[in-house]
C-alpha cells in the first residue's frame, strides 16, 4: 500500500491520534488536518488544539479560550469545497482552565474548591508549572476518551523542547504529588517542624522557584492550604495516570512525529521514534512539514541575467534595460537559492528513508508560500497528505 493509503487507513480506524515534534514545525496544523480528513471520511471527530495560531483558531471556531468542544459549521467545508459525511469539531485547551476543572471534578466540597481558587501558589501553579500544560491535556484526553462521544479524537500538543516531556508529565506529576518532600508539606504541623531543612528536601527546582517568590511564613503557610486542600484531587491521579498511558499505548492510538526537513529537526525525530519504540507507544509515521520542493526544472535555471532580462523588458513596458537586468539578476539568484534548499529537503528526506527502513510511512508537505490559517489552506494541506 502507498504511504497516503496507509496514512489514511490510520485516519479511518484509530480512536485517538496524536500529533508530536519539536517547536514549530506545524503539529497544530498537521493536527487540524487530519481531523479534517477525518471528518471527510464521515467520522465524527474532535482536534483537541494548543495554542492555535491566531487565524487558524477563527477558522476553526475556537477564538475563545473555554475549553469548549465546537462543531465546525458545513459552511466552511463547501467554501473549501468539500462535502464531508463525518462531523469536525474542535476545541482549544486552555491549561489554566483545565486545571480548574479538575479541581471542579474532584473538590470533595464547594469549600476546598474555592479555597483551591483563591489560592496563590494555585494560581501559579496551574499556569506556569513545567508540566501543567501537558498534564492538561491528557486529564482532558481521558475525560473525552471516557465520555466516547467521538470516533476519533485528534491530539495536538504542546510546543515542548523535547516533545516526549508529554508523555511523561501524568507521571513526573503522579510522582512529584507522591513523593515524600511534598507528603510532608500536606501537614502542617509537620511542615513548620521541618522548615529549618525540610526544605532541601524539595529536589524538584520549581517548587523551589515557586518558593523564593514569597516571604518565609507566609510562603509556608499559603504552600500548606495549597497542598492540604490539592490533596483530594491528588488521590486518582496515578491511576488516571495509568490510564491516559493505557490509552496511548493501546493498538486504537497512533502517534505522528511531525519535522522540518532541517537536518537537526529531523534527527530529533529519530530520536523521539526510538523513544516511542522503546515505550512501545504506536509509531505511525513520520510528516515532514514545510519542504522546499523545486518548482522550476533544473534547465530552466541555466541561462544568464541578462536573458532573464530580456525577458522582463519584452513583457514590462517602461523599465530600463539596467533595470530589466538588475532583476533578472535578483529572480535568477532567488531560483537558484530555492533549488539549493529544495536539494537539500530532497537529500534530508532520501536519508531519512534509508534510515528508517522501507517500512515506515513518510509523507511530506511541500512549504507553501502562505500560513495555512484558513479551511482553504488546510484543505491544500489535506490534499498533499491525502491525495486529491
Ligand atoms: N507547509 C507549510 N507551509 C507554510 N506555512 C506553514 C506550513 N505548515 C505550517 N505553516 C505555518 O507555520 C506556523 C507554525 O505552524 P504550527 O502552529 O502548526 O506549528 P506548531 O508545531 O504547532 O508550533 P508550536 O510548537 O509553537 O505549537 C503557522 O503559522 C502555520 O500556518
Ligand atoms: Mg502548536
Amino acid at each position: 500500500m502507498e504511504d497516503d493509503q496507509r496514512l489514511g487507513q490510520f485516519i479511518r480506524d484509530r480512536k485517538v491520534i496524536v500529533c508530536v515534534g519539536s517547536g514549530g514545525v506545524g503539529k497544530t496544523t498537521v493536527s487540524a488536518v487530519v481531523a479534517l480528513h477525518a471528518a471527510v471520511l464521515g467520522r465524527k471527530v474532535l482536534v483537541l488544539t494548543i495554542d492555535p495560531a491566531r487565524r487558524l483558531a477563527n477558522s476553526l471556531g475556537v477564538e475563545a479560550l473555554d475549553n469548549e468542544e465546537r462543531q465546525i459549521p458545513l459552511a466552511a467545508f463547501e467554501e473549501a469545497g468539500l462535502a464531508p459525511t463525518g462531523e469536525l469539531w474542535a476545541m482549544m485547551l486552555d491549561m489554566k482552565r483545565s486545571f480548574d476543572r479538575l479541581v471542579e471534578r474532584y473538590s470533595p466540597n464547594a469549600e476546598v474548591r474555592q479555597s483551591i481558587y483563591d489560592n496563590r501558589l494555585y494560581k501559579y501553579f496551574s499556569t506556569s508549572l513545567a508540566g501543567t500544560q501537558e498534564y492538561s491535556a491528557m486529564e482532558r484526553l481521558h475525560e473525552l476518551y471516557e465520555e466516547g462521544n467521538y470516533d476519533l479524537i485528534v491530539l495536538d500538543t504542546p510546543p515542548t523542547v523535547h516533545a516526549l516531556d508529554f508523555l511523561d508529565a501524568p507521571k513526573r506529576m503522579a510522582e512529584a504529588v507522591e513523593s515524600s518532600a511534598l507528603q510532608w508539606l500536606y501537614k502542617p504541623s509537620l511542615a513548620a517542624r521541618k522548615f529549618g531543612f525540610g526544605l532541601f528536601n524539595i529536589g524538584t527546582s520549581y517548587v523551589l522557584k515557586t518558593l523564593t517568590k514569597f516571604t518565609g511564613a507566609e510562603m509556608l503557610d499559603e504552600l500548606s492550604k495549597f497542598l492540604f486542600s490539592f490533596q483530594h484531587l491528588f488521590d486518582g491521579f496515578q491511576s488516571r495516570a495509568r490510564r491516559v498511558r493505557e490509552i496511548l499505548g493501546g493498538p486504537e492510538c497512533a502517534f505522528f512525529i511531525v519535522t522540518s526537513p532541517d537536518p537537526m529537526t529531523v534527527d530529533e525525530a529519530r530520536f523521539f521514534q526510538n523513544r516511542l519504540m522503546d515505550e512501545a507507544i504506536p509509531f505511525a509515521g513520520f510528516i515532514v512539514n514545510r519542504v522546499h520542493e523545486p518548482y522550476l526544472p533544473r534547465e530552466a535555471l541555466e541561462v544568464t541575467s541578462a536573458e532573464v532580462g530580456a525577458q522582463i523588458r519584452a513583457k514590462v513596458a517602461d523599465i530600463t534595460p539596467e533595470a530589466a537586468e538588475a532583476l533578472g539578476e535578483a529572480l535568477l539568484t532567488n531560483a537558484i537559492e530555492f533549488q539549493i534548499l529544495a536539494d537539500l529537503d530532497a537529500q534530508t528526506l532520501k536519508a531519512l528513508r534509508e534510515r528508517s527502513g522501507q517500512k515506515t510511512l513518510i509523507r511530506h508537505i511541500p512549504y507553501f508560500s502562505r500560513d495555512i490559517h484558513s479551511f482553504e489552506g488546510l484543505n491544500w494541506v489535506r490534499q498533499e497528505l491525502f491525495g486529491p
